[in-house]
């Protein structure tokens, strides 16, 4: 198996994973609604079946409704894997798309339309960073075995890292048997990066001896204080069973105990993404991940009302597709959408498309082989859950 090199993170950090991957050009930049709808039609009757469009939840609507296949990520990645389609072309972010290069055939090309479409808290945890931190997070731990469990919303060098150390993948729904899978295995789990999600879970295991890490403080005691969601009585890390990798998805950050209790006075009942703060997740009617946000809304009565704690974009989709329940955003005008997903614009989604239709393969997402072949066993950990 392929073990990761050590290197020093601080110059190795970069904005976007991608960066060769290029910007569209200016003669696609002005497109009209007509327009882009002409063209992509006439683009995509020129590729036929080899290509397949998939659209996260969280796409706006004028890129859903050029997609074959709407869904959370790793839906999305297993609706490529089973097609037979040569490209693959994924409005989403760019580690969704690498997650759909490892589990596609070797043969399968994926695109990501804009270059720019880097996820924050993806990159809040960068394996160059996490394996830097590594060995200090185990000499403080007092040479616990730790087992590195990472959220699918990460990059693939740091599943592969997770792979190498005995460690592997999750998503929001099987979080919780990944947490026992690795205490099968060690004494303890590292959860990167998302630090809510992580704590949400250890509070449904019922888990206390949780501390928080944080990469960017000077040193661990500083790493180790007190915040919003941890009480003075905070455990040493050689205490912790679960420790905390300091991320957080801004999106989802943003929604606060009084949004729920607001809703719910309001006669709604509201569903959250485990990625909310825990406060929020202990208030909310229902908490899952963004397919289990689709089936609560799917299963709901004629009439009920439903304030949705996650990404804007899929409370307004949620919205159009069933309005015959009332479907409100968590925190109305003052919730957000996804930065890194609005990248993806449709004059994007036009280009490459003509791209491919003219022999020309823009902005493929490539993991490299030996990331991959580690990457792809932390992915089936995960599946033998
Ligand atoms: P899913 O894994 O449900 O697609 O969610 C992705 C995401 O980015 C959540 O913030
Ligand atoms: Fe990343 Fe949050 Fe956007 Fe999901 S919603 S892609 S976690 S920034």
């Amino acid at each position: 198996m392929v073990e990761l090199q050590s290197v020093g993170f601080e110059s190795e950090l970069s904005l976007f994973k991608y960066d060769t991957l290029e910007q569209l050009p200016e003669s696609h930049r002005d497109l009209d609604e007509a327009a882009r709808s002409r063209r992509i039609a006439a683009a995509r009757e020129e590729l036929g079946d080899r290509v397949i469009v998939l659209g996260h939840n969280y796409q706006r609507r004028e890129i859903v409704e050029y997609a074959d296949f709407i869904g959370d990520s790793y839906e999305l990645s297993k609706r490529a894997a089973e097609s037979d389609a040569d490209y693959v072309v994924f409005a989403g972010v760019t580690f969704m798309a690498e997650s759909a290069d490892i589990i596609t055939d070797d043969d399968q090309t994926v695109i990501l339309p804009s270059m720019e479409a880097s996820c924050p808290m993806a990159g809040m945890a960068e394996a160059v960073q996490v394996d830097s931190a590594w060995e200090t997070l185990v000499e403080e731990s007092g040479g616990k075995d730790i087992i590195p469990v990472t959220y699918m919303n990460s990059y693939a060098d740091l599943k592969a890292f997770c792979a190498s150390h005995g460690g592997l993948i999750c998503t929001s729904s099987n979080a919780a048997d990944a947490f026992e899978w690795a205490f099968e295995r060690g004494d303890a789990v590292l959860f990167l990066p998302d630090k809510h999600l992580g704590r949400n879970t250890a509070d449904d295991l019922g888990i206390d001896e949780v501390v928080e890490w944080d990469p960017w403080a000077g040193d661990v005691a500083e790493s180790m204080g007190a915040t919003d969601e941890v009480e003075p009585d905070v455990p040493e890390l050689g205490d912790a069973e679960v420790i905390l990798w300091d991320g957080y998805c801004q999106v989802h950050e943003r929604f606060r105990v009084d949004h729920v209790e607001e809703a719910q006075a309001d006669g709604a009942k509201v569903v959250a993404h485990p990625e909310c703060r825990p406060s929020v997740v202990a208030a909310a009617d229902e908490v899952g991940s963004t397919s289990h946000i689709c089936d609560v809304i799917e299963n709901a009565d004629a009439g009920e009302t439903w304030a949705i704690g996650t990404e804007v974009h899929l409370a307004r989709h949620l919205a159009r597709w069933h309005p015959e329940v009332d479907v409100r955003p968590l925190c109305g005008d003052a919730c957000m959408d996804c930065n890194a997903m609005r990248q993806v614009d449709p004059n994007y989604l036009t280009w490459v498309l003509e791209e491919l239709a003219a022999g020309r393969e823009p902005n493929v997402v490539e993991v490299a082989p030996e990331e991959k072949e580690l990457a792809a066993v932390a992915l089936d950990r995960m599946l033998e859950l």
